[in-house]
């Protein structure tokens, strides 16, 4: 775990480009989906987080091996012989280590998961990914923070979400890919990392309807059909945001290539209402990237975060910050997670003035915020509070670092990159 802290002053105009690399949310699921299949499989655009080793360390202990070849590849072969089993200390570094259950019933029938960890903003349960198993014929036993699923086959059934989460989504795509019929699964999730799953599924010999849609029908076909595939991960819209937010509190005008707006089409209309130009690189191509140009103090919103196509909760730390030193007074309501307002506190630190209070948070923006020491709370609120010392005057300094290299790929270099005063030094 690095103890180094991230040190940001105001430094004025970002100019330049900076690349997008794959998401996170994306690149762990693929992983995860490698054990679906015997053969060798090669993911390109991934990003370089340490999320993505930690998946590789647990699926190592599980069988598939991972193979950095440089150059944001990663070659993953399943030699079969795989172990169902997801040690507690391998599964509770990442929350997305709950993305084996599918797979793994699936395609061995049975799996032991120690419950998995990931960010401290309050309890995430995985009642629904259990239901959708069970729905599926799996029988499901939790005790002592295991869960046991198993099922000689899975059939077929007609699942109805009662909330579109992506990781049950995952879990029970993944899972119907080899049940004896066909799954629909309804009020599916449809974040754009999920249709990079379906894709990579459809890739690997998997029959998939509905793609993109909250409506995914699951032709389920037999265990050895499936096959390894070459696959790119998507890039990241969250990553993408944060170069947008940093520039929206810096001013300048930078290309984020690669990024997707037909990916983050709502909050790219409420950053052009809080007063940042985004346009295409090329309008003929939706993968070339974005120009985002800020000039001049944002505008106040208010915003609500939303399962995918709404403003995503990872996006808020973000919104919040520029809501802290824009001009007006905007009220962020959360939908998603009730505790995801932690960093607020470190906000105020800077001199932000917020008031959080159970699902809202009131956000009345100052001329200018201080800098000062504050810790990341988790991955996202420690990449919006560097964006926060690139507006502060003087030197703010981000301890809990080792939050953001989870989920950004350099983002210091990056920034730097750009202009920033950044760099990333020994915490003292
Ligand atoms: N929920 C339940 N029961 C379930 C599943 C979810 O009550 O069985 C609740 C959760 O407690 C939460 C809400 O539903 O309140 C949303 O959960 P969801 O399942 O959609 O989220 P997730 O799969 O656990 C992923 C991302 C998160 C991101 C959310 C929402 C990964 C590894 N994590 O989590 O990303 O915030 O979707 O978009 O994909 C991050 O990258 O920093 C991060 C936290």
């Amino acid at each position: 775990m690095s103890d180094d802290c991230i040190l940001v002053r105001r430094a004025g105009p970002l100019r330049g480009e900076v690349v997008i690399p794959g998401a996170k949310n994306s690149v762990l699921k693929l992983m995860a989906a490698t054990l679906m299949a015997d053969g060798e499989f090669l993911l390109t655009n991934v990003p370089d987080i340490a999320d993505v080793q930690i998946m590789a360390d647990l699926l190592a202990a599980i069988g598939v091996h991972t193979h950095h070849l440089g150059g944001g590849q990663l070659r993953m072969v399943n030699s079969g012989g795989l172990r169902p089993v997801a040690p507690y200390e391998l599964a509770e570094r990442i929350r997305a280590s709950v993305n084996v259950l599918g797979p793994l019933v699936g395609r061995c029938g049975e799996v032991s998961l120690a419950l998995p960890g990931g960010d401290d903003f309050g309890s995430r349960p995985i009642d629904m990914h259990l239901r959708g198993l069970e729905a599926m014929g799996a029988t499901v036993d939790v005790h002592g923070g295991v869960v046991e699923a198993r099922a000689e086959y899975l059939h077929g059934a007609d699942i109805t979400l009662e909330f579109p989460s992506v990781g049950a989504t995952e879990n029970i795509l993944t899972a119907a890919v080899f049940a004896k019929g066909t799954t629909t699964i309804d009020n599916a999730a449809r974040e754009p990392e999920i249709a990079d799953l379906c894709n990579f599924l459809v890739a690997m010999g998997a029959e998939i309807e509905g793609i993109g849609s909250s409506t995914l029908v699951v032709h389920g076909v037999e265990r050895d059909t499936l096959h390894g595939a070459t696959h790119a991960v998507v890039p990241d819209r969250i990553q993408a945001a944060t170069y947008m937010a940093a520039t929206a509190v810096s001013g300048g005008e930078v290309v984020l290539r690669g990024a997707r707006a037909d990916h983050m089409e709502m909050l790219l209309r409420r950053f052009r209402e809080m007063g940042l130009s985004i346009m295409p690189v090329d309008p003929t191509n939706p993968c070339a990237g974005l120009v985002v140009h800020a000039q001049g103090r944002l505008r106040s919103i208010d915003v609500a975060t939303l399962p995918y196509p709404g403003i995503a909760t990872d996006y808020k730390p973000l919104v919040v910050t520029m809501l802290a030193v824009a001009d007006g007074v905007g009220i962020v309501t959360e939908n998603l997670y009730p505790g995801r307002f932690r960093y607020v506190e470190e906000l105020q630190r800077l001199g932000a003035d917020i008031r959080a209070d159970g699902h809202h948070a009131v956000v009345r923006g100052v001329e200018q915020l201080r800098g000062t020491r504050v810790d990341a709370p988790d991955i996202r609120a420690g990449a919006a509070l560097v964006v926060a010392g690139l507006a502060a005057d003087g030197e703010t300094c981000v301890h809990g670092v080792h939050h953001v290299d989870r989920g950004y790929d350099d983002l210091v270099g990056r920034l730097a990159a750009l202009g920033a005063d950044i760099e990333r030094v020994p915490a003292g």
